[in-house]
């Protein structure tokens, strides 16, 4: 008997201890009070905050943070959830909003789960008094078709209804292309683009002026994204567009639902990507990358007076160590918010992208600092506050 009561007290002990290490292991919820880039960032309920390539509405005294729910694994860049939402009254503590935007279980349907679903951003359009999501979409497991999805909401958290895809701007010539630029491809012209293989990145005899002319019937390509809402409630829907080598402003309709045919192209065969936008000071600035992927690469910046343009473009925005400089503090832009009630203070959003184990993407986000001149650039920070 006393064998078996030691033996069972040091089986209880075994077992209390195990528990109190689990519990220590164990994600905790905790009250951030700044930012750490890169760093694991915990929502309310202690899970890992899922909302990559995202973006951020303000409503009614609190933020709204937009981005892809991505699973474990490769499998994980594949849209197998949908659009996640999370608030936050600070921006350093997010509450789970849950799932805002639901891939259909329907394998016919355009969000069917496991297609590319990518980059949301929400707006909301005070004429409707609804909520509009714009994304990028691609129909099923490669980057072919090169669409915009468009869904609304009355309520901000959702749910949102899906209500079409489609590419952009079918049938209108850009504004900013005068005479022969706007006349669909020659003969001739069709036969050297079937002869060009384009994969989404800088390629030799890239045509800077057929792309478009060639989607001019069905549509523009349109993949990474973003909306941009102006002073006077027009909104923008700006994205990568002709293969990705040239970026497309386009505005969108009083109810954001579609575009109006009012388009720019800007930085024709520069290839951009990862568009994202803001206003100080009257003027507009542009952040993007180039298009290598998963991988990071240099950012870029651009200002302009109007946001259909002239473009200016003011180099690469990052100050550091070459590696940061070059690899965006291994980031790629997808947003810059404006913190509310603190006129001139911006942040620049961005994904630390992990494609062999998508969930474990990163957020890495930084004050834009300006210079004596009032150029906008970024420094890496360990810890920082707004
Ligand atoms: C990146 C893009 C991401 C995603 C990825 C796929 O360049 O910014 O949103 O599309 O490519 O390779």
């Amino acid at each position: 008997m006393r064998n078996f009561l030691m033996k069972f007290s040091a089986i209880v002990s075994l077992l209390i201890s195990t528990c109190l290490s689990l519990q220590a292991e164990a994600p905790q919820s905790k009250k951030y009070e700044s930012f750490r880039p890169g760093e694991v960032w915990l929502d309310g309920s202690g899970v890992p905050i899922n909302a990559h390539g995202g973006g951020i509405l303000f409503h009614e005294g609190r933020y709204y943070w937009f981005g892809e729910h991505k699973i474990e694994g490769e499998a994980g860049n594949l849209a197998q959830v949908g659009v996640h939402c999370y608030s936050s009254a600070d921006l350093y503590n997010w509450r789970d909003e849950g799932i805002a935007l639901k891939v259909s279980e329907n394998p016919r349907s355009d969000i069917a789960k496991g297609c590319i679903l990518e980059r949301p951003k929400v707006i909301y359009c005070a004429k409707t008094k609804s909520f509009v999501m714009w994304f990028h979409l691609e129909l099923g497991q490669n980057y072919s078709s090169a669409r915009s999805g468009v869904a609304v909401a009355k309520n901000i958290t959702g749910p949102y209804r899906f209500i079409e895809s489609k590419r952009i701007n079918a049938g209108f010539w850009p504004m900013n292309v005068f005479g022969r630029f706007k006349e669909p491809l020659r003969p001739e012209e069709k036969e050297y683009l079937s002869g060009i293989k384009m994969y989404g990145g800088p390629v030799d005899g890239y045509p800077l002026d057929m792309i478009y002319r060639r989607d001019f019937f069905d549509g523009q390509m349109a993949r990474d994204m973003t909306l941009f809402v102006d002073d006077d409630g027009t909104a923008y829907h700006i994205y990568s567009s002709e293969e990705n080598g040239t970026l497309h402003i386009a505005q969108l309709s009083d109810d954001y639902l579609s575009h109006t045919g009012f388009w720019v192209r800007t930085f024709p065969g520069k290839f951009n990507e990862a568009p994202a936008i803001f206003k100080k000071d009257g003027k507009y600035y542009l952040f993007s990358s180039g298009c290598t992927g998963w991988a990071p690469n240099a950012a870029r910046l651009a200002v302009a007076d109007s946001l259909t343009g002239e473009w200016t473009e003011l180099g690469n925005p990052c100050r550091g160590t070459d590696e940061e400089k070059s690899l965006t503090f291994r980031s790629q832009s997808t947003y810059v918010l404006p913190v509310v009630g603190k006129p001139g203070t911006f942040i620049f959003m961005a994904d630390r992208w992990n494609p062999k184990n998508a969930i474990d993407g990163r957020y890495v986000w930084l004050p834009v600092l300006f210079d004596e001149e009032g150029a906008p650039y970024l420094e890496w920070q360990d810890e920082w506050k707004y």
